[in-house]
């Protein structure tokens, strides 16, 4: 019994020296493993949390050791405190045996998000999609639908939203000015003519008809539950804000284009005293680049730059991270955690995770790096960075 005292502690020494994470009330410790109820690290990446009756479900990639093709599909963790993580196993699953599927093994499924239908009692997941074989040509949508939060979720169809619609927003000027514009003309890109023509809608124009590319997303719901779905279309170039049916499963064709031309990817949003707030990363693939903060006054804007929401040491690159969710605790207005990945494109199951308290200065919110940090963080006297 001694000795097994003694090989017990020894081993808790071990880990706790390697900086593996698990056990009751533990530590979250940004950048380490984080292994779940089978000692495993978690496999759930770029993605999301949802609140459920009392439970924590986490959603995410499953990422194989060598590529970032999806060769299994979307991983689901449970939890009730947000540090112990039990594997709720695939909640969608790749198509195995039929390359005929929009989800064939080998596709790309990045930023899996899941909300929660009130009306429907349904879970609805959105994912970005990439057709096997495609590289990121395709830039779809898709969707998903369960009864169940741990899945398993049925993949109902995949598109490129908003197909034939104009932001809801544009002026009769401004889509007089869209009539002007033909893609064919800008043989170079990056010109000023060119950044220009994109700020005007050049790329809305040109893929209305077979709808908007939709890669980098996010899902954000409501106070009144309708439901957004923010993604990075354009190539890239800018974000859309789309509005979402009242059953979550298809786009309203009500959209709103943030930051034209602007370059932005891995939105994140929260709402905190009725002011959206929105961080997004620069566009670097895997490579990390410095975070941005936006606000609105309303989902559908006008929204306004801050400066970067990270400081301190390695602030410039989102400490080598990439946001992908924001969440807020539930039964509080003010408590939100940052969420982002470190990307380790060479080993992509060894990418680990960042998990950071949002918090305010002046109303405005920041992220500060912590090694590690608990819960009870929100619970002690608010200290404001100087
Ligand atoms: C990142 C993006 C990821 C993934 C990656 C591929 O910029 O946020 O979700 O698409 O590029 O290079």
């Amino acid at each position: 019994m001694k000795h097994f005292f003694f090989y017990y502690l020894c081993l808790a020494f071990l880990l706790q020296a390697c900086g593996v994470r698990g056990g009751n009330h533990e530590p979250i410790r940004p950048g380490k493993l984080w292994l779940d109820d089978r000692g495993v690290h978690i496999n759930a990446h770029g993605g999301g949390v949802l609140y459920h009756k009392g439970t924590y479900y986490w959603y995410g990639e499953y990422k194989s050791d060598s590529t970032s093709k999806a060769l299994v599909g979307i991983t689901c963790y449970s939890s009730s405190n947000l540090t112990d993580w039990k594997n709720e196993g695939i909640a969608l699953s790749v198509a195995d045996n039929d390359t005929t599927s929009d989800i064939a093994k080998g596709c790309i499924m990045e930023r899996p998000k899941v909300i929660y239908n009130e009306r429907t009692g349904k879970f609805v997941m959105w994912f970005h999609l990439e057709l096997r074989g495609r590289g990121y040509a395709a830039a779809r949508s898709a969707v998903a639908v369960s009864d169940s939060p741990t899945g398993p979720f049925r993949h109902l169809r995949s598109m490129r939203p908003d197909a034939g619609q104009l932001p809801f927003d544009m002026t009769a000027e401004e889509r007089a000015v869209l009539d002007t514009l033909d893609a064919a003309k800008y043989a170079r890109w990056w010109t000023p003519e060119w950044r220009e023509a994109i700020r005007k809608g050049l790329f809305v124009k040109r893929d209305l008809e077979g709808g908007q590319m939709a890669r980098d997303m996010q899902l954000f719901v409501d106070d009144d539950g309708k439901a957004y779905h923010i993604f990075s279309s354009e190539d890239n170039l800018t974000l859309h804000i789309a509005e979402l049916s009242d059953d979550y499963l298809s786009h309203t064709g009500k959209y709103v284009r943030v930051a034209p031309g602007g370059h932005n990817e891995a939105p994140a949003l929260f709402k905190k005293d009725g002011v959206y707030w929105m961080i997004t990363s620069g566009c670097t693939g895997w490579d990390p680049n410095e975070a941005r903060l936006f606000s609105a006054p309303s989902i559908w804007g006008p929204w306004t730059q801050l400066p970067n929401p990270c400081v301190g040491p390695k602030s410039e690159i989102t400490f080598g991270g990439q946001s992908t969710f924001v969440l807020r605790l539930p039964g509080a207005d003010d408590r939100f955690i940052f969420m982002a990945d470190i990307w380790r494109p060479k080993h992509p199951s060894d990418a680990r995770y960042i998990w950071l308290p949002v918090r305010f200065k002046e109303g405005v919110p920041y992220v500060e790096w912590m090694d590690q940090w608990d819960l009870g963080f929100f619970d002690r006297p608010i200290v404001e960075q100087e």
